[in-house]
């Protein structure tokens, strides 16, 4: 595949589209190694690319009917957790299509003219990745809807009162939009979207395919105990699971004989403080500081975050997530709230005025 990132001041992201925050599990820093690692293990096609049935049906559709039709689909938008797939769907789809991908990110735009200047190098049929849209600023954004509605950008030229818009019209090409807030999204750009594509975590079986299909790309053998075992502690998320089976395999090489086995996953997911339910030191921070120091909530996100020493977006889109879908905390006007599951996963006794039986 042709995947060249945009020149210019544009910028683009590092090609795996991974913030800093999904970097914990091995973190704090995870290295350009461990990047590179999880971009060989990327599906290359919509066939490689485990579970997410529904998403992968509706977007095979609208690939092979543009397809058919000789024309550029629909833009994508794409919605979920991080660590769930977008990037790598994104550079599926530039794939299917035959095509080139290009990257950039909602943060690298910081003008309207950076995007502007994306927007009219592109070629017929390519695909625009735009990660973490959300992030793009107001005057990018309203740009960004003229060109995906007509195919235009309005070139500024001059400054000041002399200043006139020059339309420019441009060639065909399919929006990917990626997001972990498609909330924050304004209206008239989700609306532009002719497809979205909401990523949901994955559940064990599918994370347990994850794990196998990567071990044969790394050529280690897996053991099926094992690799069940890894699966289950994987917090739904396939990044995730790539990380802890090269953790398991680490801690194989080093201290075990280098047999990737249930004894050999259990004891490295043991040293890397993954818990029972999958869930790492920054859950577990959230969950502890939510029960100990605010007794269980309600607790506003962000006097949560500054309780962890984490930014209140890692702990709402990286954290949260999943701890509402394992039902261990609940979201409340009031503030999150942690549940009878959490106070048992921690090994404590929920206070008896319990507030979360106003809930
Ligand atoms: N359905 C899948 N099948 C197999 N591997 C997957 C699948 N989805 C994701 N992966 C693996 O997980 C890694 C992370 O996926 P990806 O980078 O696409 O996530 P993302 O949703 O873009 O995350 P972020 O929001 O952090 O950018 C990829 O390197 C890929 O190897
Ligand atoms: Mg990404």
């Amino acid at each position: 595949m042709a995947e060249h990132a945009d020149a210019g001041s544009a910028g683009h992201t590092d090609g795996t589209g991974d913030p800093v925050s999904s970097e914990r599990i091995v973190a704090p820093g995870a290295d350009d190694l461990e990047r590179a690692a999880e971009a060989a293990l990327r599906p290359r096609s919509l066939d490689d690319f485990v579970g997410q049935k529904i998403v992968r049906d509706q977007l095979s559709l609208v690939l092979h009917a543009a397809l058919g039709r000789g024309a550029a689909p629909d833009h994508v938008l794409l919605s979920g957790p991080p660590g769930l797939g977008k990037t790598t769907l994104a550079m599926i789809i530039a794939t299917e299509l035959g095509t080139s991908l290009r990257v950039t990110s909602g943060p690298a735009i910081q003008h309207a003219g950076d995007l502007a200047a994306v927007l009219s190098s592109l070629e017929e049929g390519e695909v625009l990745f735009i990660d973490e849209i959300h992030r793009l600023a107001r005057p990018a954004e309203e740009l960004l809807y003229v060109a995906m509605e007509d195919f235009r950008v309005d070139v500024v030229v001059g400054k000041g009162a002399g200043a006139s818009a020059i339309p420019l019209s441009l060639p065909p090409f399919t929006v990917v939009g990626a997001t972990t807030r498609a909330g924050l999204l304004p209206a008239p750009l989700r609306d532009r979207f002719g497809f979205t594509g909401h990523l949901d975590f994955y559940d064990s079986e599918d994370l347990e395919r994850v794990v196998v299909r990567s071990a044969g790309l790394l050529g280690v053998p897996l053991a099926h105990a094992a690799a069940h075992e890894i699966a289950g502690r994987s917090r739904g998320t396939p990044r995730v699971a790539n990380r802890l089976l090269r953790r398991v395999r680490d801690w194989a090489q080093v201290r075990g004989d280098g047999t990737l086995d249930l004894a050999a996953a259990r004891a490295a997911l043991e040293v890397y403080e993954v818990d029972r339910l999958g869930l790492d030191r920054l859950d577990r921070a959230v969950l502890r500081a939510l029960c100990t120091r605010f007794g269980g909530g309600p607790v506003g996100l962000s006097t949560l975050a500054v309780t962890v020493g984490e930014e209140g977006e890692t702990v709402e889109t990286v954290a949260e997530p999943y701890l509402v879908r394992e039902g261990l905390i609940g979201r409340t006007p009031r503030g999150r709230v942690a549940t009878p599951a959490a106070w048992a996963h921690l090994g404590l006794e929920p206070p008896s005025d319990g507030l979360f039986a106003a809930v």
